[in-house]
């Protein structure tokens, strides 16, 4: 059934990237305290900006980490009860989807700050999937086996479609909590 292999396509590719995707959000949460740049300017602008946290980065992967064992815990109930199965998360894949995630944020406020953006200034596209480019090039960096068996290009196109959608949703909730200092 056409319709089934659809939500067991979106699915999978989504709970496969949920250990990268409750990272940034975590540091939103856990931010402040001292700025991994320290300070440091490049042609006198920030190197990274008061933005990128050493707080707020350990925080994101350890969470990050932590939900993908929970999952890893739960994926063969899981699959059970949704009738196909769910990806689990090896240790180093955990690590590599958690912390190459908040790399790719990092990296993209390096690239932020190079280009004449202040902290907080949007860059469409670059916000909404630096963390996926990051997630996915450490998973297959730390667990090449376990990357290529889960990440089908299939899933990969929907991981890169569905998740700048969940990315301006998540971000304007936060926003207008008041957690975040813009929708972006
Ligand atoms: N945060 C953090 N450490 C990180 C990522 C985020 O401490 N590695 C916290 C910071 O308090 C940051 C907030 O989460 O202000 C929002 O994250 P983000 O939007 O990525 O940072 P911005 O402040 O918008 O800065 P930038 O322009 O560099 O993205
Ligand atoms: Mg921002």
């Amino acid at each position: 059934m056409a319709g089934l292999g659809t939500l067991e396509l979106v699915a999978g590719a989504l709970w496969a990237m949920l250990p990268a995707y409750v990272p940034n959000n975590a540091a939103v949460l856990a931010g402040g305290g001292r700025p991994i740049d320290g300070g440091r300017t490049l042609n006198g602008r920030r190197l990274l900006g008061d933005g990128k946290t050493w707080r707020g980065t350990a925080v994101g992967t350890a969470v990050g980490v932590v939900l993908a064992l929970a999952l890893d815990a739960v994926a063969p109930a899981a699959g059970d009860a949704v009738g196909f199965d769910l990806p689990g998360f090896p240790l180093a894949a955990a690590v590599g989807l958690a912390f190459g995630a908040m790399c790719g944020d990092v990296a993209a406020s390096f690239l932020k700050r190079r280009t004449g953006r202040e902290r907080g200034a949007a860059f469409p596209v670059l916000d909404q999937l630096d963390f996926v480019v990051g997630a996915l090039a450490l998973a297959a960096l730390f667990a090449p086996a376990w990357f290529g068996a889960t990440f089908s290009l299939a899933r990969v196109a929907v991981v890169v479609v569905v998740t700048p959608l969940l990315h301006v949703g998540t971000n304007a909730v936060a926003y207008w909590l008041g957690l975040k200092d813009e929708p972006w």
